[in-house]
């Protein structure tokens, strides 16, 4: 039974020690956050990530405050945090304390796999510096905040990297989730008859950079989907069909081709520009990322200019979503929230409703409703933010006789058009352009809002 501890409890520290427990092995996971220590201990799930309660309940993690066992670890997995520093670089200040604590107590020989997501180069570093006397690789996740359970136990590749000593201990440590034999019996049949999942052994460099890269292309493959449906509006073309039909293609896929108003969320704004960053420091003008980046904010920038244009300032909107996307509470750097900022910037009045968040940022100045329907009653728009099934599914009858005015911006691409028609909406999808006439230029006070 190898003994691992976890350093770090949030979506990557937790599940990791989860999984690994069910998998046979002995951990202790650290976290530092008393609040979120009390709630782990308690088997409660602070970050309300499906199936990870019910998951830890059936093995024994044991969630501590310090590090203090690390002497006895045969593995230690690094899942701290490593937010976007003010310069856009990351912030490897909670890396940095993890590693001289490791350096100091862990035995020689011990293998330190480096789950958090760090600038190419960083495992090395340490390997050379405060980890000189451990095994250092790099293993990046690729987890998406509410699917993480199931990710990290039917994942499409295991991506790790570092001293040719370390390789057969984490290819050990994967083996059932590599083999599928050590699948919980909530996964389908289906998982277990695929074939081996791929253990792509690296350098560590090339790891770290294997992560970046995933989240730039699928950042990029968004940016792309949205320029075609502003595009398709322009053009009087069918943005869902344009996209629908190229996704039947296998080698470009149909997963993350739904136009919206922008990509958020913990990782893909920070690993962007970490990798734009990381490209700048090399003097490599990464061009194609930049234009993703850059599109990402014309893209909400525009929708706002486009309800701004259609509503008189003053009148008041129904926000549908505050999420960053579908299935979480997250509300980290939310298009939704940005658009709400912008929005009351730019001086309507905003109500807002999302079937999971309870809390805001405490600048932002608007109250939730506690339904969709409560947050449009009386409003001049509705617009759709997140892209919750309950929004695709809402009775747009009952949702229209509920508003004052007939506009519906659906800035996530959930609502048919002919649907919104149908209910007495006049609709507009993310592209935005109630008219039809495209303009990304930002109008005034859109324009000074962000
Ligand atoms: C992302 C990656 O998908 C994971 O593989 C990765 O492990 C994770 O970042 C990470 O680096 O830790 P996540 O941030 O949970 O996962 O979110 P996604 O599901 O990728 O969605 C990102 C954004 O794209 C959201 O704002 C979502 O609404 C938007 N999106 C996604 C679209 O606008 N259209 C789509 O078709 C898909």
């Amino acid at each position: 039974m190898t003994r691992v501890t976890v350093i770090g409890a949030g979506y990557v520290g937790a599940v990791s020690a989860a999984v690994l427990a069910y998998l046979g092995n002995d951990v202790t996971c650290v976290e530092r956050n008393a609040e979120r220590l009390a709630a782990w201990r308690g088997r409660t799930d602070p970050l309300c990530e499906p199936g990870l309660a019910e998951l830890l309940r059936q093995v024994d993690v044991r969630f501590v405050p310090e590090p203090s066992d690390l002497a006895n670890a045969d593995l230690i997995v690094v899942a701290v945090g490593t937010p976007m520093g003010s310069d856009g670089r990351p912030d490897l200040e909670q890396l940095e304390t993890a590693a001289a604590q490791i350096g100091a107590r862990a035995r020689h020989g011990a293998v330190v796999l480096v789950r958090s997501t760090v600038p190419v180069g960083t495992c090395d570093r340490l390997q050379r510096g405060p980890l000189r006397a451990q095994l250092v690789v790099s293993n990046p996740e690729f987890l998406r905040e509410g699917h993480a359970v199931r990710d990290a136990f039917v994942p499409d590749r295991i991506v790790a990297g570092g001293p040719p000593e370390a390789q057969r201990v984490v290819a050990d440590l994967y083996a059932r989730v590599i083999d599928r034999r050590g699948l919980p019996p909530g996964l389908s049949r289906d998982e277990r008859a695929k074939g081996p999942v791929p253990f792509c052994w690296m350098s560590a460099a090339s790891a770290e950079l294997a992560k970046y890269a995933a989240n730039g292309f699928l950042a990029t493959k968004l940016s792309f989907a949205n320029e075609i449906a502003n595009l398709a509006q322009a053009v009087g073309a069918d943005a869902s069909a344009v996209l629908g039909s190229m996704g039947l293609d296998p080698r470009i896929g149909a997963q993350f081709l739904r136009p919206g108003l922008g990509w958020g969320g913990s990782c893909f704004p920070k690993d962007t520009r970490a990798l734009q960053a990381i490209a700048d420091g090399m003097g490599y003008d990464f061009l194609v990322l930049k234009a993703a980046i850059d599109q990402n904010t014309r893209q909400l920038r525009g929708f706002a200019s486009a309800i701004e244009r259609a509503l008189p300032q003053g009148e008041s909107v129904g926000l549908l979503g505050l999420a960053f996307k579908a299935g979480t509470a997250d509300t980290r750097e939310s298009p939704a929230i940005a658009l709400a900022r912008l929005l009351l910037c730019a001086g309507f009045r905003v109500r807002a409703y999302d079937p999971a968040v309870r809390e805001l940022p405490g600048d932002l100045g608007i109250t939730l409703r506690r339904s969709a329907v409560d947050a449009c009653d009386g409003v001049d728009a509705v617009v759709i933010a997140t892209e919750w099934p309950e929004f695709a599914r809402i009775d747009l009858r009952s949702l229209r006789r509920a508003t004052r005015g007939d506009l519906l911006f659906d800035g996530r691409s959930v609502i048919a058009p002919s649907a919104a028609a149908a209910a007495g909406f006049r609709y507009a999808g993310p592209a935005g352009f109630v008219a039809g006439a495209i303009d990304t230029t930002t109008s005034s006070r859109i324009g000074t809002a962000a």
